[in-house]
């Protein structure tokens, strides 16, 4: 059975928004609205309001927006489907999702099947003869069987998978897709003689491998299987579904770069940690990292390549509203190393005396500067100053100029002055970003009332007029639809109606959240219209101006500057 979009309304109406929201974060009541610290960003004063009366939640600061089932998606971390379920459940109405969530499934099974036979097959082999040596190694290196087993290592072992998977009639292409096998005409396993880590997806399901050596000279220490639809490296977080909860207890999540230094923390029972599996972090791996907890500490390698890492993964949390604290390990080590040599008691240590990622950033700008030398002080002031502008807290702002001015002899004022001028330059800088032009600016305040009064959606009906931007186009048509379908546009209901349409969510969230009279009057509605109508009258006119000149019949010439004119008079 397809769940229609009644039942999906019907799900959202019984339940209150409020009520739910306050099952996770606390709210405070002011006035017809309440209001939370955001769970979305590192929020600091409650920037997120919630709307008992169109039961839908705003945050000012980093434009999370949308309806109850948008929050749960958003901070439990699941799908359209599974908020539905979670709410339905509560509330005792019955769900038949079978269908629309069985292609799914479906559409990989053959895959997670394989996969799934692989993880069995590498786990058997490390307690056979063949698994001898590498049980050895991993012993050495302090594994447990209990954490062998929480962590499904195993070992790979001389080329049997590949004929066993045959053997259950699995084909050659997705043996190879899967990329547990390699070859052309004869098959064979893609892993031999590697301690096999299965690599698994944000609900725990196995969608790939990392092998790494063990009793062997090897180029590359770890290999990994290839990529495929459901494995994207870039897209997961090694120990992401185990840590989950963990996180969310602590308030906290650490990363770090390697696997092994997620297993090492295990050990010693530090749960609220994941990897990025390699150097740099992706922007969909900081949206992860977001939803473990807004409170992130960056725990790299101690040498230079985890310094450079420190910095790039601390730019891309900062893009999705995270600022993270900083611990940097001694002498090279990494956190599996350091534990080895220092200790739970001394890593934890470290963990609370983490750096904050001003303070951090100062040292390393510090570390590259000659004091001697002017104009490497001046490189470093200016450099200093760029990060501090950033920062809001006026106190940490204080200090931090006093130390710039103690290490470089410059005056504080001196430097306060710096900044103020970079403040300006900046902020003309993104005054430019955002500047909008008068049709765009048109076409988000047209649908801002469409939203709001169905009067103005008939207007824009009647008046057809071409948006100049494509995500709002769509989002006007949109409107339309869903209006000639309900007659009405409930704003909490439309954005169930939207949740699989992530492009036209965004553009829906930029425009119900800005800033404008909640009334209006039909003399604004057709200046918009007859702005836009201006704009697409202009594309027109360019156009016909451009095949005018390419034009070589000159009949046909006169044709064309005709039309020109004609559309002229229009504007
Ligand atoms: N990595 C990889 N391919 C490599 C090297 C590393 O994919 N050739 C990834 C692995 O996911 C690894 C992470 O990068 O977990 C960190 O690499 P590294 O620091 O070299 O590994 P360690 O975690 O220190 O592993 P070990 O202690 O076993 O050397
Ligand atoms: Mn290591």
């Amino acid at each position: 059975m397809e769940i229609t979009e009644e039942k999906i309304n019907e799900i959202r109406r019984s339940v209150n928004i409020v009520d739910i929201i306050s099952e996770y974060i606390p709210l405070e009541q002011k006035g017809r609205n309440y209001f939370a610290v955001c769970p979305f960003h590192d929020d600091h004063n409650p920037s997120m309001s919630i709307s008992p009366e169109k039961q839908i939640y705003t945050c000012f600061v980093c434009g999370a927006h949308g309806n109850v089932f948008n929050f749960l998606m958003d901070y439990e971390n699941i799908s359209f489907i599974e908020a539905l379920k979670l709410i339905a459940n509560k509330v005792g109405i019955y769900l038949d999702i079978g269908n629309r969530f069985g292609k799914r499934i479906t559409k990989n099974e053959n895959m997670y099947e394989i996969y799934d036979i692989a993880n069995k097959y590498y786990q058997n082999n490390l307690h056979t003869k063949d698994g001898i040596e590498a049980l050895k190694y991993l012993k050495n290196r302090g594994f447990t069987d209990d954490i062998i087993k929480t962590f499904g290592v195993g070992v790979s072992g001389r080329n049997q998978l590949t004929k066993i998977l045959k053997a259950k009639k699995y084909s050659d292409d997705i043996l190879l897709k899967s990329g547990i096998s390699s070859g052309s005409n004869e098959l064979y396993d893609t892993f031999t003689n590697r301690i096999m880590f299965p690599l698994c997806d944000l609900d725990g399901k196995v969608v790939g491998f990392s092998g790494r050596i063990y009793n062997t000279e090897d180029s590359s220490k770890y290999v990994n299987s290839k990529e495929s639809e459901i494995f994207k490296k870039g897209n997961l977080l090694y120990n992401y579904h185990r840590a989950k909860e963990e996180c969310r207890k602590k308030k906290f999540v650490i990363i770090v770069e390697g696997f092994m230094d997620v297993i090492a923390l295990y050990m010693v029972g530090i749960y609220n940690v994941v990897a990025s599996m390699g150097t740099a972090i992706t922007k969909e791996q900081a949206k992860l990292l977001k939803r473990l907890s807004t409170n992130v500490i960056l725990c790299f390698d101690g040498d230079g390549a985890g310094n450079k890492a420190t910095l790039a993964c601390a730019k891309e949390l900062q893009d999705v509203g995270i600022t993270p604290k900083v611990v940097r390990l001694p002498d090279n080590l990494d956190p599996d190393e350091f534990i080895k040599k220092y200790g739970v008691e001394e890593f934890n240590n470290y963990l609370t005396n983490y750096k904050s990622l001003l303070d951090y950033k100062l040292e390393e700008l510090k570390k590259n500067t000659n004091f001697s030398n002017s104009e490497d002080v001046s490189k470093y002031l200016k450099s200093a100053i760029q990060e501090l502008y950033q920062i809001t807290d006026p106190i940490v702002k204080e200090i931090a100029i006093k130390k710039l001015s103690d290490d470089t002899g410059i005056s504080a004022s001196t430097i306060n002055g710096m900044l103020k001028n970079n403040n300006k330059v900046i902020n003309i800088e993104k005054k430019q970003i955002v500047k909008l032009n008068k049709y765009e600016k048109s076409e988000r305040e047209l649908i801002f009332y469409m939203i709001r009064y169905p009067e103005v959606i008939r207007i824009y009906e009647n008046n057809k007029c071409y948006l100049p931007t494509q995500k709002f186009r769509y989002l006007a048509n949109e409107i339309v639809h869903y209006y000639d379908k309900h007659n009405n546009l409930l704003v909490a209901d439309f954005l169930s109606y939207l949740s699989d349409k992530e492009e036209l969510l965004e553009a829906f969230n930029i425009i119900d959240v800005m800033n404008l009279s909640e009334n209006y009057t039909h003399e604004q509605i057709m200046d918009y219209i007859n702005e836009l109508n201006e704009y697409s009258i202009n594309e027109q006119i360019k156009k016909l101006m451009n095949e005018f000149k390419k034009e070589t019949d000159s009949i046909k010439k006169i044709e064309i500057a005709k039309e020109i004119q004609e559309l002229k008079v229009r504007v």
